[in-house]
């Protein structure tokens, strides 16, 4: 394999010493640049681009060379292990995901099977190796998967919602029928990521989008358990290396105690909480990553490099940082914007290492 050329990344994740504080940021590859929109033309839709390894690895290379980002992250979607369970996904135009035909009792949960990840999932392999393969070193490649809790509200609202009732009720009503998704989507993420990890991936991500919707009790039994179960099943060393593992809970700041807890060795932060907070808290045992707000993003660039300065003096001197946003960058960022941040925290971190 090449050697890294730039690890800054995967040593932060490990709280070890770094020159500067690397930065990446949520959906860096994404509709905010016209070159992802161009791509995405070409393979004629999203879902067609997910499919396609050697787009996928364009579009994931494009952030690392406009924004001269710390690490690439895989180009797909969460909702990818659903679909290969067996449920039909659909994106329509200017739409968000569809599961036409949604998870509604216990005898939908005890059909779906544990996908194997080098059959049903075999093109995000392929899109894994090729990526690895184009980056030739550059930075290190995040893969990524969608919490059990995070799955389960698409597949049982049957998409995007907004009260989350569908899912709530069965949560509630039929915890049972529940508890089996969770558990299959726990084992089904935990295949797919080490699957990931077998083909190239240097750290993985969990996005528990929606764990923040639910109560403190709800959230340990519905969401944190099962998040735990897949860091507990994970393959911690590839290539002579540490495979860091980061867990990222939307809504969840309340909660990074039992977060850091689970054996994750990064916590992701939304922009709810000031990062001297979150150090304070769990920055002994945990690296962190965030958390600029990503409306922040529309703001002019000395406005943006000040909130950057911001969050770095806070954070303070010292190891364990990786800069991102608080959740992905939005559609109607100006490029230029993404630019000027990253630029930002390159210069802006020097001062607080070695
Ligand atoms: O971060 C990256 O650059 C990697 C790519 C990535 C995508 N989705 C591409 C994408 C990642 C890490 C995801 C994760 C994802 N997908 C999450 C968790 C992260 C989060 O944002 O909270 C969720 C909840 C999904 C499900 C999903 N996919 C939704 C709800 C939508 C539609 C809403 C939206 O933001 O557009 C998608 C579509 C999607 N996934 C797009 C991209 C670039 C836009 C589709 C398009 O190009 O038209």
């Amino acid at each position: 394999m090449t050697e890294l050329k730039n690890d800054l990344f995967l040593r932060a994740c490990l709280r070890e010493d770094v020159e500067r504080t690397p930065v990446w940021m949520m959906r860096q590859a994404g509709r905010y640049l016209a070159e992802y929109r161009a791509t995405r033309a070409r393979a004629g839709g999203f879902l067609n681009l997910c499919r396609s390894p050697e787009l996928c690895s364009e579009v994931t290379l494009q952030p690392i060379d406009i924004l001269d980002a710390d690490a690439a992250i895989l180009f797909s979607d969460i909702l990818v292990v659903p679909e290969a369970m067996g449920m039909e996904l659909t994106f329509g135009v200017g739409e968000g995901p569809k599961f036409p035909d949604p998870i509604t009792c216990l005898a939908d949960v005890e059909k779906l099977p544990i996908p194997d990840p080098m059959v049903e999932l075999k093109y995000v392999m392929d899109a894994v190796s090729t990526i690895r393969r184009d980056l030739n070193g550059r930075v290190p490649l995040i893969g990524f998967a969608g919490s059990p809790w995070t799955l389960a509200t698409y597949m049982v609202e049957g998409g995007g919602s907004k009260n989350f009732s569908k899912v709530k009720a069965m949560a509630f009503n039929e915890p049972a029928t529940m508890h089996l998704l969770l558990e299959k989507l726990a084992d089904s993420v935990a295949a797919y990521l080490n699957g990931q990890i077998a083909s190239g991936a240097q750290a993985v991500q969990i996005f528990d989008t929606w764990g923040g919707i639910l109560t403190t009790r709800d959230y340990n039994e519905f969401s944190l358990q099962y998040m735990k179960r897949i860091v507990e099943q994970l393959t911690r060393t590839s290539e002579g290396r540490r495979v860091p593992v980061i867990l990222y809970t939307k809504g969840g700041m309340g909660w990074l105690e039992a977060i850091a807890d689970t054996g994750c060795d990064v916590v992701g932060l939304d922009w709810s909480i000031d990062i001297d907070v979150a150090k304070a808290r769990i920055g002994h045992k945990v690296a962190l990553q965030g958390n600029m707000d990503p409306t922040m993003l529309y703001a002019k660039p000395e406005r943006i490099r000040a909130e950057v300065k911001d969050i770095l003096a806070r954070f303070g001197h010292g190891n364990g940082h990786v800069f991102n946003l608080g959740h992905g960058i939005t559609p109607d960022v100006p490029p230029q914007h993404a630019i000027e941040f990253f630029k930002a925290v390159r210069e802006e971190s020097v001062r607080y290492h070695g």
